[in-house]
């Protein structure tokens, strides 16, 4: 069967490669085979490859966070899992045509076959834009919150999971051409500008919101924080700029400002499965109602894995680069 691998660190689309390895087998009684129809290329998973990620894994080595498949065998002890159910994976090392993995990695799902490709997405995303919305700041129908990369899955789940629940938001993008569709999708106010960010905010909301939520970091992190209000948190939950998260020590001091940081995967693993399970069945409920749904540029078959790798890390993409390791579905 084919899987993506690397052997060595660097630029995505240079170190990763279709591999021909071997077929995991026959699953163990606690395991169940997966075969794999869809995977996202997240940015976590372009900084796994570069080396930048929480910690290098041993190589050769098969990234990916997140997948949907369909089970194809399962385990003699394997209970409320049949072959054909469709499951989302919660494990890492997904990117393959096949998985072997315990039962308890994986996640059922019933869904129309035209819904199945956000369930690819599902796990990393929706769940890290829900969490935030509701781990640091108690907000309330009316309140406000301001994000950058503001066009990133992330970032429309926030609109989108804001939106339902009365939140506005403040959104910062870097393309003037991104404010009607985010409008378009429920978002309250996007902002291009980061001059005069501060004075736009405090007009809009009336007083600034009290979550901002990062992706960027640097001097863009430094304009979210200057928008709070008094007591105001910010987090942080990605690096996209490469820069440090920059914040005023006075704004601190004075202005009772937080800055913190947001990691899924410690949240998840800090989670008792039927946390896990509660989450993911709340967030289904989303896809199945239309409330989200992350937008999708392009699908690659697995043979074509570099390619894919250099679209997923261009700019100005209109939505995530999937790989169909089984085919078209
Ligand atoms: N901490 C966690 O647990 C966690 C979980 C999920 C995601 N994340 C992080 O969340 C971020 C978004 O992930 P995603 O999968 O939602 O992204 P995505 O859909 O792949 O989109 C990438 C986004 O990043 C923007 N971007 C890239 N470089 C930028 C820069 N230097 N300045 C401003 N914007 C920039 C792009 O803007 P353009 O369209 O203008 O190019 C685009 O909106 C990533 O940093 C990811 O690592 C973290």
């Amino acid at each position: 069967m084919k899987a993506v691998q690397f052997d060595a660190f660097g630029p995505a689309h240079e170190a990763a490669c279709c591999a021909d390895v071997p077929d995991p087998g026959a699953p163990a009684d606690d395991e169940v085979v997966v075969e794999v129809i869809a995977f996202p290329i997240n940015p976590a998973d372009l900084l796994t490859i570069e080396g930048k990620y929480a910690a290098r894994p041993p190589l050769p080595y098969t990234p990916g966070a997140e997948a949907v498949g369909q089970i194809s065998q399962t385990g003699a002890g394997v209970d409320g899992l049949a072959s054909g159910d469709h499951v989302m994976l919660l494990s890492r090392e997904n990117w393959a045509q096949k998985r072997k993995v315990k039962a308890a990695e994986v996640l059922k799902i019933q869904t129309q076959p035209d819904r199945l490709l956000q369930y690819a997405m599902l796990k990393v995303n929706p769940a890290t834009a829900a969490l935030m919305l509701r781990e640091y700041v108690e907000l309330e129908s009316g309140d406000w919150l301001i994000q950058d990369a503001a066009n990133s899955a992330v970032g429309h789940c926030v609109i989108r999971l804001a939106r339902k629940a009365g939140i506005r938001t403040v959104n910062v993008v870097r393309r003037e051409s991104l404010v009607a569709p985010l409008k378009a999708s429920g978002a309250d106010v996007v902002l291009v500008d980061l001059d005069g960010l501060s004075g736009q905010v405090s007009e809009a909301t009336g007083g600034g919101p009290r979550l901002a939520i990062d992706a960027v970091a640097g001097d863009t992190s430094l304009r979210l924080a200057e928008c709070l209000a008094e007591g105001g948190v910010l987090v942080n939950y990605g690096m996209l700029s490469g820069e440090p998260c920059k914040m005023m020590p006075d704004w601190l001091v004075f202005r009772r400002l937080s800055l913190t940081g947001f990691w899924l995967a410690r949240t998840l693993g800090q989670m008792p499965r039927a946390g896990i399970e509660s989450l993911y069945a709340e967030l289904a409920g989303h896809v199945q109602d239309g409330t989200l749904a992350v937008g999708i540029e392009a699908t690659y078959d697995i043979a074509e894995i570099k390619s894919a790798l250099a679209h997923a890390g261009q700019q100005g993409r209109e939505g995530k680069i999937l790989v169909l390791p089984n085919g078209q579905v």
